[in-house]
């Protein structure tokens, strides 16, 4: 038997003694000021057992690991109609990069790069009454936790400071794949990534994910084929130019954000959330990348 709570202590011991922690993100003012020392690792596995480490309890702000649940939550309402408008590619570049957009006319390489998720935003902004209000309502059901809220400070800060998603907006409504105002698609885009969050609460979140489409409160959000698509996309697509490094080291689908957070998950067995804020130079969580490499190491539990 695995012990995991022994497991997770060993990685926490090691985070925190690690003498390199990465870089916090600054290009969004508000997350500057987190202190890279916090850690926090959180495992639930799919029979209900839960373990944690250090602070798995603290809320950070998930940034683009909310791009899965947009995309999940965009493939409930429209389904394979989201492939018309965004591609399923690796994009082997920086999640911030226009290069490629302009010279694919348009049509994002996937929905985890920033011009895709605006493309998956401006689905939503379309397809639901209240956009951040019923989005907000979506995430909460599935992690069956009513407290989950927007960062209002964060998502500000974001939209003061945030010039490169706007020109990726702008040049997606050049090529015609925006259909609602730029200002309307980047609000709802700034607030879904201004969701704030512990790993305790996203490994709730991501239940689903591991369950075949069916969350926590046991109501089912997304066909099995539609899971499949979003974890292979979560797989060569979740961690950017780093994906091959995630999937070669890691062995899981999985998903980061510049807040310092990491979901990954072996379907059936578990979900599993780190979150240390400092980055490495490709903007993903430089020591959750190595508790998860560490993690899936000594258990022996990844899809490979
Ligand atoms: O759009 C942005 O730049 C941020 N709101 C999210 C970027 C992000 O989290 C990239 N992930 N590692």
């Amino acid at each position: 038997m695995l012990d995991f709570q022994a497991i997770l202590k060993g990685i926490h011991q090691d985070a925190i003694h690690a003498s390199d922690k990465g870089v916090v993100a600054s290009y969004i003012p508000e997350l500057a000021h987190i202190d890279k020392n916090n850690f926090g690792i959180h495992l639930r596995t799919s029979r209900g057992e839960t373990y944690g480490a250090g602070e798995f309890n603290k809320p950070f702000s998930i940034q683009s690991i909310s791009k899965v649940l947009s995309l999940a939550k965009a493939m409930s309402l429209i389904g394979e109609d989201v492939w018309k408008r965004v591609d399923v590619e690796p994009s082997g570049h920086p999640f911030n990069q226009l290069a490629l957009l302009e010279v694919e006319n348009g049509i994002p390489r996937n929905p985890l790069i920033n011009s895709g998720a605006l493309v998956i935003a401006d689905v939503l902004v379309s397809h639901l009454e209240n956009p951040k209000a019923d989005f907000l309502k979506f995430v909460r059901e599935i992690t069956n936790d009513s407290n989950i809220k927007y960062n209002e400070a964060v998502a500000i800060s974001e939209k003061n400071t945030g010039f490169k998603n706007y020109a990726a907006a702008n040049l997606l409504k050049s090529f015609k794949n925006l259909q609602n105002p730029v200002e309307e698609v980047l609000d709802f885009y700034f607030h879904q990534c201004a969701l704030e969050m512990t790993c305790t609460q996203l490994t709730k979140t991501f239940f689903f994910l591991a369950n075949k489409g069916t969350c926590l409160l046991n109501k089912v959000h997304l066909k099995e084929s539609q899971v499949k698509r979003i974890n292979a996309i979560m797989l060569t697509c979740g961690f950017y130019d780093e994906a091959g490094e995630f999937a070669f080291e890691v062995g899981l689908p999985g998903k980061s954000g510049v807040g310092g957070g990491i979901v990954a998950l072996l379907p059936d067995n578990f979900v599993i959330t780190t979150w240390s804020p400092g980055l490495n130079k490709k903007g993903n969580s430089k020591l959750g990348m190595l508790a998860l490499e560490a993690f899936t190491t000594r258990t022996k539990r990844s899809i490979f």
